[in-house]
């Protein structure tokens, strides 16, 4: 019998196996390593709560792994539960904050956050307009089967408020180099 994730991912459009869209691509770059994280507002818990990038960011080591949708199967089975199980050896490698960044409101990210248990360890955070993801040209169009524009999934390690590694999936549903595995071999 066909899995959920074998029938999401039969159903996705080729903007989400293959190539992406971004929605601002003819202006901007991917952010790329030795890049300045852009301050903007993302929310947390719910809508009232803003929480500034350069805030969580802008000192220390800081790991973000961002993905197109709480809720969905390779996000909530495998990419968020390895930063939440491998939370303590990041921890003992310095990084001081863990967060998901997700195209969410603050009440589903929130939701999504309990129900795996990331209390305590990963801050998730909804970036409800998209404004981050777009500012670091992140956006992928998954209007067709997420209602809008989400973001791309990868993973970044920063210092100081400074990318120092990036990777981005080629494939939205897939787990080939944003893993917490493969983020704590650039430790
Ligand atoms: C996922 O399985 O994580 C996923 C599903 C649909 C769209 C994007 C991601």
């Amino acid at each position: 019998m066909q899995s959920l994730r074998q029938f999401v991912i039969s159903t996705l459009p080729r903007a989400v196996t293959g190539r992406y869209l971004s929605t601002t691509a003819a202006l901007n770059m991917p952010i790329k390593e030795g890049d300045k994280l852009p301050d903007v507002d993302l929310f947390e818990g719910n809508p009232h709560n803003k929480v500034s990038t350069q805030a969580l960011f802008g000192k220390g080591k800081s790991v973000i792994f961002a993905v197109p949708g709480a809720f969905t199967p390779t996000c909530s089975e495998k990419h968020a539960p390895g930063y939440i199980q491998n939370f303590a050896q990041l921890k003992e490698k310095g990084v001081q904050t863990v967060a998901c960044i997700a195209v969410n409101d603050p009440f589903v990210m929130d939701a999504w956050g309990k129900s795996m248990g990331a209390e305590t360890k990963v801050r998730m955070l909804a970036d409800t307009a998209a404004a981050f993801t777009k500012k670091i040209d992140m956006a992928i169009d998954l209007t067709e089967i997420l209602g809008g524009v989400r973001s791309r999934r990868y993973a970044m390690v920063v210092e100081d408020g400074v990318v120092k590694s990036i990777q981005a999936e080629p494939d939205n549903t897939g787990l080939a180099c944003s893993a917490a595995t493969d983020v704590m071999k650039l430790l």
